[in-house]
């Protein structure tokens, strides 16, 4: 098993090490603990991260099922080339309590690997094992397009609000009301 791109000091297929969560490993024996408990069931996606590029929650994962696997983190978004998705989000002001921003971090990452071009519907579904009691989602989406937009070398994508200017500052009226992606 490999993490954040270098081998594990330890082997996953020990017995006891195999039978915990993976959450644990990463947090408590690596001490990656930008992945979050929430939930503890699935939930919540606080604990998620990349497994071989797709969004999982570690919570579910035990580590012997995954000791193959390249695991990423959020530690591991910007060496992966994701550090402009975490800007993206410190600049549409995306992040507030912050508990979730891991995960949601780590789902739009695995969007943005297997769609170059995403559509905001295509957030909101790549989202939509991801709570976030404090945004509203629209920041979320609004930094996903802009870095999509960006990364083809596009202008960064227009919010709607007729100002021109891209997402930021857009999205006040969906700040704290505490909907799901899409606010569905
Ligand atoms: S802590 Fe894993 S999904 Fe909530
Ligand atoms: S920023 Fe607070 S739960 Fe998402």
């Amino acid at each position: 098993m490999r993490v954040n791109g270098r081998p594990v000091p330890f082997d996953p297929r020990d017995p006891q090490l195999a039978a915990t969560r993976l959450l644990d490993v990463l947090r408590d024996r690596l001490g990656l603990t930008g992945s979050k408990e929430g939930c503890g069931v699935g939930e919540c996606g606080a604990c998620a991260v990349l497994i071989d590029g797709r969004s999982a929650c570690s919570c579910l994962v035990l580590t012997g099922q995954v000791a193959g696997n390249e695991i990423t983190t959020v530690e591991g978004l910007a060496d992966r080339g994701h550090g402009d998705l975490q800007a993206a989000f410190v600049r549409h002001h995306a992040v507030q309590c912050g508990y979730c921003i891991p995960g949601v971090l780590t789902s739009c990452a695995a969007l943005l690997e297997r769609n170059a071009t995403p559509q905001r519907d295509d957030v909101t579904t790549a989202l939509g094992g991801n709570l976030c009691r404090c945004t509203g989602y629209q920041r979320f989406t609004d930094a996903v397009c802009d870095v999509a937009a960006a990364r083809r070398g596009a202008a960064p994508a227009d919010d709607g609000d007729g100002d021109g200017d891209g997402p930021v500052g857009a999205v006040g009226s969906a700040n704290s009301d505490g909907q799901r992606a899409g606010g569905s």
